[in-house]
C-alpha cells in the first residue's frame, strides 16, 4: 500500500488521537457539567436539506451526489440544518428548553488553508425554547469554560459577540434599506479580512449610495460598550447576556466587536466567535441565535477540532501519551513465564496497565523494552522470588530495586 490520505482529510496516528480524545473528553465533561445531553444524526442527508437552510457559502462546499435511489444526497458540511429536523420531528413531546450537544464529523470542500480542511470534528452545543439572553450567555460561557478547562486563559482566547439586530438598527438609522442589509453584512463580515476597494465594489455593485457606504464601514469600526450605546433599545439582549458573563467571573475573556456577522444565512440576534487572542489562526467556534429555522427560539455554537488542536500545541498545553503503563513485567527465565503472565492478567484484572515481551529474551533486552515503552518500573519474576511469592521492583527512572509480595502489587501498590 502506497499514497496519501486524499487533501484535507487525516489519518490519525496514536499521537493525533491521543490529542482528538483529549478534545472530545473535555467537550464532554463541560457539556455535562451544563447539563447538556449527548446527541447524534446520520452523516449523510439529503441535499435539499443545506440548500435550503444553510446558505451560499457552505452550499459550494458541500460533497454531494446522487444515490443508486437517484436521490440528491450530500455529507453533512454542518449539524444546525440536521438538529432542526431532529427537534421538529418531535417538539411536542421534548421538554423545554431543549439543551443538546453532538461532536459529528463534518465535511467541506474548502479551499486548504491553515486551519480549515475538508473534513473535521465540530462540538456543537444548542438551546432550544428558551429566548432570553441568559441562554445565549450560557453558550459562550460553555465555550470559554471549555477554553479554561484545556488551559488557555483571557490572554489566550477572546470570545468577539455582537448582534445582527444591533448591527440592522445602526445601519438602518444611517440610511441603508432593508433589502440591502444582506450586502451590508457581507461586507462587515469581511471588513478585517478583504481590502476596503474591493468591499466598496461590492456595495456599489448593489446600489449603495456614497454615504450609505460609508455608514457601513462606521459600523464595522465600533468597538466596546460604544457601540451598545449607539444602538440604544436594540442592544439590550446583547448588554444583558454580557453583563451575564461578567457575573460569572468571564468578561475578562469577552469583547463586543461589531464586525462579527457570522457566514451562515440563518442566524437572527447574538452572534459570536472565539479567536486566539493574536488572531493568527482562524476562527476556534462561532454561533448565535436563529430563531427562524423553527418554530421556536434557538440558539448554538459549533466548535472545530483543528484550531484547537493548533492553539494546544502551539502553547504547549497538548497531551503526550495516550497510555501510561503501571509496569512492564519481566520474566526471568522461561519456567518463570507463567507466573509472569498469571501476575499479569491479574494485574490487568485490577486495572493496571501492564505490558510485557511477547517472546522471551535476556533480561537485559526485556529492561530495554521496558524503557522504550516508558514503562515507569519494571516487575521481575525470577525462580527464587517466584518461589518465595515475591517480585523484584525496579524503578526505571531511579535505578532503585525492591522486593514486593506479589499479593501486594494486586493490592494498592500501584494505587
Ligand atoms: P461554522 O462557523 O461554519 O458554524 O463552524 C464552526 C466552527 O467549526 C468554526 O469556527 C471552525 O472551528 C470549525 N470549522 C468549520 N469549518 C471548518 C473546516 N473546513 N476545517 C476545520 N474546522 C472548521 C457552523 O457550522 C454552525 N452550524 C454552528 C452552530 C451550531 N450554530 C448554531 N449551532
Amino acid at each position: 500500500m502506497q499514497g496519501k490520505a486524499l487533501p484535507g482529510f487525516r489519518d490519525f496516528y496514536p499521537e493525533d488521537l491521543t490529542l482528538r480524545n483529549h478534545l472530545f473528553a473535555t467537550w464532554r465533561s463541560v457539556a455535562g457539567r451544563y447539563g447538556f445531553e449527548e446527541y447524534d444524526g446520520p452523516p449523510l442527508e439529503s441535499l435539499e436539506m443545506y440548500t435550503k437552510k444553510s446558505g451560499e457559502e457552505i452550499v459550494q462546499q458541500l460533497y454531494t451526489f446522487r444515490d443508486k435511489g437517484d436521490r440528491e444526497v450530500a455529507l453533512r458540511p454542518e449539524m444546525t440544518p440536521t438538529l432542526a429536523r431532529m427537534v421538529a420531528a418531535r417538539v411536542q413531546a421534548l421538554k423545554k428548553p431543549i439543551r443538546w450537544f453532538s461532536i459529528p464529523q463534518l465535511f467541506r470542500y474548502e479551499r486548504q488553508q491553515r486551519g480549515r480542511l475538508r473534513e473535521h470534528f465540530q462540538l456543537n452545543m444548542d438551546i432550544i425554547g428558551e429566548a432570553s439572553p441568559l441562554a445565549d450567555a450560557e453558550l459562550m460561557a460553555a465555550a470559554v469554560d471549555i477554553m479554561r478547562a484545556l488551559g488557555l486563559g483571557p490572554k489566550d482566547v477572546q470570545l468577539r459577540v455582537s448582534d445582527r439586530r444591533v448591527l440592522k438598527s445602526l445601519l438602518m438609522s444611517r440610511g441603508v434599506t432593508e433589502a440591502q442589509l444582506a450586502t451590508a453584512f457581507a461586507v462587515i463580515d469581511r471588513s478585517e479580512r478583504v481590502p476596503k476597494n474591493v468591499l466598496e465594489e461590492m456595495l456599489r455593485e448593489t446600489g449603495y449610495g456614497k454615504p450609505e457606504a460609508a455608514a457601513v464601514f462606521d459600523v464595522a469600526g465600533l468597538r466596546g460598550k460604544d457601540a451598545l450605546t449607539a444602538a440604544g433599545a436594540a442592544a439590550e439582549p446583547l448588554g444583558e447576556a454580557v453583563q451575564a458573563l461578567e457575573a460569572m467571573g468571564l468578561g475578562e475573556f469577552v469583547a463586543i466587536d461589531l464586525t462579527i456577522v457570522r457566514g451562515l444565512a440563518y442566524y437572527t440576534g447574538i452572534v459570536f466567535e472565539l479567536f486566539d487572542a493574536q488572531k493568527t489562526l482562524r476562527a476556534i467556534a462561532g454561533g448565535g441565535r436563529y430563531d427562524g429555522l423553527l418554530d421556536l427560539p434557538a440558539l448554538g455554537f459549533g466548535m472545530g477540532d483543528v484550531v484547537l488542536g493548533e492553539l494546544l500545541k502551539e502553547r504547549g498545553v497538548a497531551p503526550k501519551a495516550s497510555i501510561e503503563l503501571g509496569a512492564f513485567l519481566v520474566a526471568v527465565g522461561g519456567e518463570d513465564m507463567p507466573t509472569m503472565l498469571r501476575l499479569a492478567h491479574a494485574m490487568r484484572e485490577k486495572g493496571i496497565a501492564v505490558e510485557y515481551g511477547l517472546r522471551h529474551a535476556g533480561v537485559r533486552k526485556q529492561l530495554e523494552l521496558a524503557s522504550a515503552r516508558g514503562a515507569p518500573r519494571a516487575v521481575i519474576i525470577g525462580p527464587e522470588e517466584r518461589k518465595a511469592g515475591l517480585a523484584v521492583v525496579r524503578d526505571l527512572r531511579a535505578g532503585t530495586e525492591a522486593k514486593v509480595p506479589i499479593d501486594k502489587l494486586l493490592n494498592g501498590y500501584f494505587d
